[in-house]
């Protein structure tokens, strides 16, 4: 036999041993498996299937990855949809967006928004720049945007460092601002430049003494920061009302203690509220000593739920006086997200802000506050369509967190509370964060900005108007379970003009309470 030869029987014996041996291996790891599955008590389905039963575990984990590619429809998946995520993954990449053949919406769907077009639309060289709105005209720096989207409230934690270096400076493109959450304020929320919103959670993060209570110095300083233009303390919000929060130690590094105010490696805790606002009084006491210290608009952010409050809030505020009212009020729908919370209180607790800010604006308006309280809202406010309901109900800005980490890159795989997001935005995993690159996505977050202020504006000019903001409840209809759509005025008839509250009225209301 020639060399050849040799080599090839050689290689032919090499490769059938190895057989042999995959082939044992795995019988062996199959018979292992089976006595394992066998004799345990704790899982009922390997008990009775032996080995075969754990592939319900895995295509079950596999199925949360092959729907979003294979199976599920364009406007099927929670919470957001594959047609709602590519708007606004194509706007963010600055592509052309548009839609052709026709729409692939079910229009039927009771809730459906339909905006009224005018038979007149209003000329593109009428169109108009979306008027300035001023909040906090009682301070000494009242605060002017013009931003129909803003970047909500997430924390540096629950964000990775690129994610929130990205939105900094997406921001900053846009002339948007940005929200810190309640996390605290890091150096990379400065370092794009763009206007920020300091927001003071339950745990008062970033402006806390050592015993978790405010600590009015450090507030003032970082108020004092020309680029913090508004401060936002945080009652609830939409995904966990009610609820605080543990920051295990293992997240608990130097650098976020030293951020958060908070010993390093310890876990840290949130209360489920802040402990000494217990009544409308107390909230307005301590939006007034905050505004105190800040010198700049303050405001709160809640997802509603009971709202005879809300009453007792512009009561109260009308006997202290206007100065006394928070400058604004962020109101979160019970669908909102998070880095993570329990499904009972994501699922069922709050009003979707599709009810929540119509009943906000007309208690406001009855009690003549909706021009002194600035409204802002969120959730799933991500499309055109959806961004101009809230302004036909009466928004003053939507804020948006998901439709921003879209623009990031994010690919709503659900895994924000598992440190092991694939694209790198809420992972503190550096690896998976080399996948961020701030300078690129920045541009992303702000192109999204402005495709969003440009299709809400085409909205605008259908409907026959010259700028988002004039946009009036009759703009939109909303679909019943009759099938026919009703104008937004009659499902929720605004308050026409202002109730100017008598003296009379305001002390017999406030006896009755
Ligand atoms: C990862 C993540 C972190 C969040 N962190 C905060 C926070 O620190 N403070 C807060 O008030 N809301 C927080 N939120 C809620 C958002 O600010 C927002 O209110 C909610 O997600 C609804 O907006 P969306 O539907 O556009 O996401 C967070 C949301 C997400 C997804």
């Amino acid at each position: 036999m020639d060399l050849l030869g040799r080599l090839t029987m050689e290689g032919l014996s090499f490769l059938s041993t190895l057989f042999v041996f995959a082939v044992g291996s795995f019988v062996l790891i199959v018979f292992i498996l089976f006595i394992i599955d066998i004799s345990q008590t704790a899982d009922a389905i390997r008990r009775n299937y032996p080995v075969i039963g754990r592939f319900r575990y895995l295509f079950t984990r596999l199925g949360e990855f092959f729907r979003q590619y294979f199976f599920a429809l364009d406007r099927e998946e929670l919470p957001f949809n594959r047609a709602e995520r590519d708007w606004v993954y194509l706007s963010a990449a600055g592509m052309d967006n548009t839609v052709a053949f026709g729409s692939t919406r079910n229009l039927t769907p009771v809730g459906t928004v339909i905006f009224v077009n005018c038979p007149f639309p209003t000329l593109e060289e009428h169109g108009m720049d979306v008027p300035a709105i001023v909040v906090g005209p009682y301070t000494d720096r009242p605060y002017e945007f013009r931003s129909i989207i803003n970047i909500s409230a997430m924390s540096y934690g629950a964000l990775s460092t690129p994610a929130v270096r990205a939105l900094s400076k997406g921001a900053a493109l846009a002339g948007c601002w940005l929200n810190t959450g309640e996390g605290g304020l890091a150096a990379y929320h400065l370092e794009g430049g763009c206007d920020i919103v300091f927001q003071i959670g339950t745990a008062k993060y970033g402006v806390r003494t050592l015993g978790g209570l405010l600590d009015e110095g450090r507030l003032r300083e970082i108020a004092a920061l020309d680029q913090v233009k508004m401060v936002e303390l945080k009652l609830s919000q939409g995904a966990k009302p009610g609820k605080g929060g543990i920051l295990p130690a293992v997240k608990v590094t130097r650098e976020i203690a030293t951020i958060r105010g908070i010993p390093v490696h310890q876990d840290s805790i949130s209360p489920n509220r802040h402990p000494e606002i217990d009544s409308v009084p107390d909230l307005l006491d301590v939006i007034n000593r905050i505004r105190g210290a800040a010198r700049k608009p303050v405001g709160f952010k809640a997802v509603v739920g009971a709202y005879g409050w809300l009453e007792t809030l512009c009561l109260e505020i009308h006997r202290r006086g206007i100065e006394s009212a928070p400058d604004f009020f962020t109101i979160d729908s019970g669908d909102g997200g998070t880095g993570a919370a329990p499904m009972p209180l994501m699922d069922n607790v709050g009003l979707p802000i599709k009810e929540a800010l119509p009943m906000v604006v007309d208690i406001f308006c009855k009690y003549d506050l909706r021009d002194r309280i600035k409204l802002f809202a969120s959730g799933k406010l991500i499309t055109p369509a959806e961004v101009a309901w809230a302004f036909c109900t009466g928004a003053d800005a939507v804020n948006s967190a998901r439709g921003f980490m879209f623009a990031l890159g994010c690919i709503q795989s659900l895994k924000c509370n598992k440190n092991t997001c694939p694209t790198g935005i809420t992972t503190h995993d550096r690896r998976l964060q080399r996948g961020l690159n701030p300078e690129e996505k920045s541009v992303r977050v702000a192109s999204f900005v402005e495709k969003m202020r440009t299709d809400v504006g085409v909205i605008a000019h259908s409907c026959g108007v010259p700028h988002p903001r004039a946009l009036k409840r009759y703009h939109c209809r909303i679909v019943q379970h009759t099938g026919r759509s009703i104008p937004l005025d009659e499902l929720f008839p605004p308050v026409g003009r202002p109730q100017q509250l008598a003296a009379k009225d305001l002390s017999v209301a406030l006896g009755d309470r």
